[in-house]
């Protein structure tokens, strides 16, 4: 019904994704945004929106409010109030903000890699030390490796930075994982941040547990940040929003936005209304059509590309290949000059891997996927 087949050209329009390789002949499989057009709903909001003419300061306002409260009731079970809300351009700033606002300059930040590249950067831009644990792989499932999290964190360790799911190793944590990841930052007394702008990409058949789900607990020492950019494909439109039960947390958080996060745009608010509103069809299919991109990959990689590994992943449309196999210097540059731009693992503090985005229609999937099967049989 939608038009996730339909290969559109997004040259020439300031796409991040693809002016990268301008004047190149590169398929950009690299930052997470896809090649589809939005759900028409969102678009008719948005030229609704237009149609006023008028674009002055907006501010949260009452349906975009009410829209946010009933997805998390309905997704995620939590009856939030309005101002457990802090609306933010995108997740990025809000990942640097919590950094500054918690503890002083020179206390730790704890994360787990593999990671999405702005958790290892947001400490470090902030002045606080880093300090990453690497995932366990065991039996073909990543986890984590609680042994060397107790030996890593320090007393001066604030916060704690959660991908869930997770980008880029695709799980989906557990409640079992949630609850002693809760247990472990409660004893170090860590500050848990939950990235959960993933949630509603879940591919597998698997049971979808919010951190804030867990009760009083969490409530107290939880941060989620959350956007429909992922899912609906609408980064450009810089429209984010931390969900903050504990008040003296929201007040941290807050006092470290005065002056830099004011208004944010009226059409990213627009956005977000009609995509929790109107766009769960739209949903729907899309996670059909990535379902059938993701078993794409998996097959293919396997029949021409056995050398590469992929783990079973469970959601996002970002598949973490382990290219070590391969022998190759530089992995990400080989690609790329065959034609492919992939992400490079070393952003993520994994050298020898590589993330392809596969959100994508699928003959330009497919046509990634021959143009790296074809560099490595020559
Ligand atoms: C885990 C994760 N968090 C945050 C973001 C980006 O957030 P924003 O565009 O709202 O800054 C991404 C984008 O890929 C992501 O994968």
């Amino acid at each position: 019904m939608f038009e996730f087949d339909s290969v559109p050209d997004r040259k020439n329009t300031g796409s991040l994704k693809w002016d990268r390789y301008a004047g190149r002949d590169v398929i950009p499989l690299w930052v997470a945004d896809m090649d589809f057009p939005s759900a028409p709903e969102i678009v008719d909001a948005l030229r609704a929106r237009v149609e006023h003419k008028i674009f002055g300061y907006t501010i949260p306002y009452d349906e975009v409010v009410q829209e946010v409260l009933q997805y998390l009731q309905r997704r995620h079970t939590i009856a939030a109030r309005p101002e457990w809300l802090v609306w933010m351009p995108g997740l990025v700033p809000a990942l640097n903000l919590i950094c500054r606002a918690f503890g002083e300059p020179g206390d730790a930040v704890m994360t787990c890699v593999p990671v999405y590249p702005p958790f290892l950067s947001a400490p470090i831009f902030q002045d606080r030390k880093r300090i990453t644990v690497p995932l366990l792989l065991q039996n073909e499932r990543w986890g984590f490796d609680w042994d060397a999290m107790e030996q890593a964190v320090t007393k001066n360790t604030r916060l704690f930075i959660l991908c869930h799911p997770h980008n880029p190793v695709g799980r989906v944590w557990r409640r079992e994982e949630l609850e002693q990841l809760l247990d472990f930052c409660e004893r170090h007394d860590l500050i848990l941040i939950s990235d959960e702008i993933h949630c509603d990409l879940i591919l597998d058949d698997v049971p979808w547990t919010p951190t804030l789900a867990l009760g009083e607990r969490a409530a107290r020492r939880v941060i989620t940040l959350h956007a429909p950019s992922k899912t609906y494909n609408l980064p450009g439109l810089a429209c984010a929003y931390a969900v903050i039960p504990d008040a003296g947390l929201r007040t941290t958080f807050r006092r470290a936005t005065r002056g830099i996060i004011t208004e944010i745009n009226a059409f990213g608010y627009a956005g977000c209304a009609a995509a929790y509103r109107y766009g769960e069809p739209w949903r729907q299919e899309a996670l059909a059509y990535l379902r059938g991109n993701c078993d794409l990959v998996y097959s293919f990689v396997k029949e021409r590309m056995p050398a590469i590994k992929l783990h079973p992943m469970e959601a996002t449309y970002l598949a973490w290949l382990d290219v070590r196999g391969l022998n190759l210097d530089r992995p990400h540059n080989f690609f790329e000059e065959a034609g492919v731009g992939l992400s490079n693992g070393e952003d993520f503090g994994a050298p020898g891997f590589l993330r392809l985005n596969f959100g994508c229609p699928r003959s330009r999937l497919l046509t990634g996927l021959e143009r790296m099967a074809e560099a490595l049989d020559t």
